[in-house]
């Protein structure tokens, strides 16, 4: 954990941010797999993790906003758990590494808030999204588990949105330690991708050496070769000269900061012609993308960059024609690119999802688009100094959008359907990079991981046998 002056002080400038009351901040439980005893890797709840620090299950923080007092509730544990598990520290000794002094058994929580609720303090928790968090809060608060949504605090939504937004030089620090052992992952995965290999092999390898930096990976790992199917976890195919193998992939650190990058590149190691200018434009959309993001931006312009350098690019090939910016006003380069730039990251590979998307990514001055592609981008709103996000542009040839597409003559005017069908069997191209916004621009986070055509070439003629 970071030193306890931190979560201290994030407690103290949420507090700053909240009305009055109490703040419920439950960490997680463990979450069984197959029954009760078999469980998954235990993951903390990130408000908590953020706020409270500590990595253990079945804890819970409450922030007095009025009285500036913290507290946190959980159970010591007793011999019976203590031969399965080793010694464990008391709750009063975890509790006074993250500055907390007040600590008290799960049962007497109960009590405490319904004091709180007798005395009509207002209570704020966030959305849940583990069913035992939300029986928990049911439980202490009285509400019915479907309805919960419509009880969560949208001050402290708002609150804690805008605190961990902002990422301090040592979370910036976990994140690049994220990307360099994502460095290791791809630059492995890269040199292993050769005809004959199974993508499974490579998606185990990547895992391994996530593990062994200390932590499971950050999300589940997208390889494949049909990488038109953007979230691809089936991994059964054998690699084949002349297709691509799109990987997407991260790891957390121990304080659970994450990576998140993506790279494609040529079953085989070199890239045909038709390859190598289909990667060049997602390529440039990336960097003049990146180019574009500084603090003051809206990233949904940062995405119109990338959309607009997608359809030039295209254009040049003879596969989109008309206007580029008429073209992308309308939607048309959605066929290829359909999905958004990009989203932020922090503790969260999609951070802080868990508080509502919308919520992180659109505010009062812009609201999601409605149109189909764009309507995918997950941060649109006006970057900040210290945001940390994604860049990841993509192009694919997806054959059932292309034919329904096709069908409707959908933007016809940009779009040349019977060139397009010499490419309906590509697959797809996506790189993601992790960045930075800083006061004069942006910056590419970790170890630079190979991305133009030379570097990934000279990457995989180093063969993995
Ligand atoms: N890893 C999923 C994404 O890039 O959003
Ligand atoms: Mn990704
Ligand atoms: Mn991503």
């Amino acid at each position: 954990m970071f030193n306890h002056q931190v979560y201290t002080e994030r407690r103290n400038a949420l507090r700053k941010l909240m009305p009055s009351g109490l703040i419920l901040l439950p960490g997680n439980s463990e979450s069984s797999y197959n029954y009760p005893a078999n469980t998954y890797t235990f993951r903390q709840d990130s408000n908590f993790s953020y706020f409270f620090g500590l990595e253990n299950p079945d804890f819970v923080g409450i922030i007095d906003v009025d009285n500036d007092i913290d507290y946190i509730f959980g159970n010591d544990f007793e011999i019976d758990d203590i031969i399965w598990m080793g010694p464990q520290p008391k709750v009063v000794d975890l509790a006074v590494q993250v500055g907390v002094k007040n600590t008290a058994s799960l049962n007497e929580l109960s009590v405490f808030i319904n004091n709180a609720i007798q005395k009509r303090r207002p209570i704020h928790f966030a959305p849940t999204y583990r069913v035992e968090t939300t029986l928990q809060v049911c439980g202490l608060l009285g509400l019915k588990p479907l309805r919960i949504r419509d009880h969560a605090s949208m001050p402290l939504i708002e609150a804690i949105v805008k605190l961990r937004s902002i990422k301090a030089e040592i979370e910036i620090a976990e994140i690049e330690k994220a990307v360099d052992t994502a460095w290791e992952m791809f630059t492995t995965g890269m040199r292993m991708a050769y005809p004959g290999r199974r993508e499974q092999e490579i998606v185990g390898k990547m895992e391994g050496i996530s593990i062994a930096h200390g932590r499971p990976v950050s999300f589940p790992i997208i390889l494949s070769m049909n990488g038109q199917i953007l979230h691809n976890h089936h991994h059964e195919g054998i690699l084949e000269q002349g297709r691509m193998m799109v990987m997407d992939a991260g790891t957390e650190t121990a304080l659970n900061y994450a990576s998140d990058i993506t790279r494609t590149v040529p079953v085989g190691g070199k890239f045909s012609q038709r390859q190598r200018e289909i990667y060049e434009i997602v390529l440039n959309a990336n960097l003049n993308s990146i180019a574009a993001t500084k603090p003051g931006t809206l990233y949904r312009d940062c995405h119109f960059v990338a959309a607009e350098t997608i359809a030039s690019g295209l254009k040049d090939l003879g596969l989109m024609k008309g206007n580029v910016k008429e073209a992308v006003a309308a939607g048309a380069h959605a066929l290829f690119f359909p999905h958004g730039l990009g989203h932020m990251l922090g503790m969260d590979v999609h951070d802080m999802e868990g508080l509502g998307q919308i919520n992180v990514g659109y505010d009062s001055e812009i609201q999601p688009s409605k149109q189909f592609g764009t309507a995918y981008l997950r941060l649109g709103r006006r970057l900040q100094t210290g945001f940390v996000l994604t860049n990841e542009p993509g192009i694919y040839f997806i054959p059932e959008l292309i034919d329904m597409w096709k069908a409707e003559k959908k933007h016809h005017e940009f779009l040349d359907y019977e060139k397009i069908e010499g490419y309906r069997n590509f697959g797809g191209i996506r790189i993601e990079d992790d960045i930075l916004v800083t006061a004069d621009g942006q910056r590419v986070l970790g170890k630079p991981i190979p991305k133009t055509v030379a570097e990934v070439e000279a990457t995989m003629a180093d063969k993995i046998m």
